[in-house]
């Protein structure tokens, strides 16, 4: 090994000439301190999380289906804030998140929000698209004063509004700014503040610190270069044969290439994790089938409709196959169930076919035009017949 000694490259002297360095930085030899020898230390592992932020995770992961980069860097800055670690003036974690259309970018944020607070609108919400003129930005930080409606417009982003949904439990809150390619100038100025010092200037002149927000930022650049590579014109669709590993990549460059010719580099630098969201294939596209069929039932079950419902495996399989859009993500697949089950299901209420306590069966057999309804059992005949 060589170190620098004045200007220029010494030998360093053999460890058994070199003078034992008496203590470590405590000042304490680990022998003293009753401490192992460092080569029988037991090794710590950093990768463990808290257990609460564990269940976290794993309740964003059943709700997230197939981002897991993503859902791992939100527990990551939840785990600091937990242990008390964050940085008293930045915002907690500052997240943009880019990729594919309708493959849970909103709904990560919403799930993050029911996760921790019960409800998926439990944060601050600001649609960028709305605030195209800088006008609008009154609407968000007030107007100052001597302006008209300087006393009736309440500034969205408020020291009070931003407590609202906090508990004592989770002392946070989640700001998602949606499409903030649609922003404009003088709400870029804005978020730069907000990512950089967690400050804010109201129109009063008043300063809100957002030092206990996560703040999110979604955006669709580079929608196109996305589209192209999953849905190519005729002949250079991706080979069948192509890793999806390496599928992503390519989105992924095309993406952050086209991120950085829109944002400005200081935007691009104050944000702590940048991810580009994986485009949804088979396997998820049915784990959130099964996702949205659980929640029409509990549409139902809110409004004390207890219904059992049975589907067929070739119900399931043609559901997912018209709902399958590797372009458009979930979204295509949620107007399948709209259409195909929850509208049916709400004639079948409205004409006291079903009222509640039934067992159906779903069925989509192959040639028939549309879905298949069937009674099985009324609960109370099931009941009886047990
Ligand atoms: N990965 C996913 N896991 C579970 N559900 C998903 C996922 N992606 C999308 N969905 C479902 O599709 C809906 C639309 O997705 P979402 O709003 O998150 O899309 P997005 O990525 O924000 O798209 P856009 O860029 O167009 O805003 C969600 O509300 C959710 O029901
Ligand atoms: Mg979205």
């Amino acid at each position: 090994m060589h170190r620098l000694v004045e200007g220029r490259v010494a030998k360093r002297r053999p460890a058994a000439e070199r003078p034992r360095r008496a203590a470590s930085r405590s000042g304490m030899d680990p022998a003293e301190r009753g401490g192992a020898p460092a080569a029988e230390a037991p090794r710590l592992r950093p990768e463990r999380l808290g257990d609460h932020v564990e269940a976290v995770r794993s309740q964003l992961r059943a709700r997230v289906v197939g981002q897991d980069a993503a859902v791992d860097a939100v527990t990551e800055a939840f785990q600091i804030h937990s242990s008390g670690l964050a940085s008293p003036d930045r915002p907690l974690g500052s997240f943009l998140f880019l990729g594919p259309t309708g493959t849970g970018k909103t709904n990560l944020v919403e799930a993050f929000a029911e996760v921790c607070f019960g409800d998926r609108k439990a944060m601050l919400k600001i649609d960028c698209a709305e605030f195209s003129h800088s006008h609008e930005i009154s609407r968000l930080i007030g107007s100052p004063p001597g302006y008209l409606g300087h006393q009736e417009t309440q500034p969205y982003l408020s020291a009070a509004n931003l407590v609202r949904h906090q508990t004592e439990a989770c002392p946070f809150t989640l700001v998602l700014f949606d499409e903030i390619e649609k922003a404009n100038d003088s709400l870029w100025q804005l978020l730069l503040g907000i990512l950089d010092k967690a400050r804010l200037t109201l129109g009063n002149n008043k300063e809100v610190d957002l030092s206990s927000c996560f703040i999110f930022l979604t955006s669709n650049v580079g929608s196109r270069a996305v589209s192209d590579i999953l849905s190519p014109p005729l002949g250079f669709a991706p080979r069948a044969t192509e890793p999806e590993a390496s599928v992503h990549r390519r989105v992924e460059k095309a993406v952050l290439w086209r991120a950085r010719r829109t944002f400005p580099p200081e935007f691009l630098n104050r944000i702590d994790h940048r991810i580009v969201f994986h485009r949804l294939r088979d396997a998820q596209l049915d784990a959130i089938l099964r996702l949205e069929l659980r929640k029409i039932e509990a549409r139902l079950e809110r409004r004390g409709i207890a219904i059992a419902i049975d589907y067929s495996d070739r119900a399931l399989e043609r559901l997912l196959g018209e709902g399958t859009d590797l372009e458009h993500g979930a979204r295509p697949l949620k107007r399948v169930l709209e259409r195909r089950l929850v509208s049916p299901l709400a004639r079948l209420l409205a004409s006291r076919q079903l009222v509640g306590g039934e067992v159906i069966a779903v069925d989509w057999p192959e040639g028939a035009p549309d879905v298949e309804f069937a009674l099985t059992a009324t609960r109370r005949r099931a009941a009886a017949a047990s």
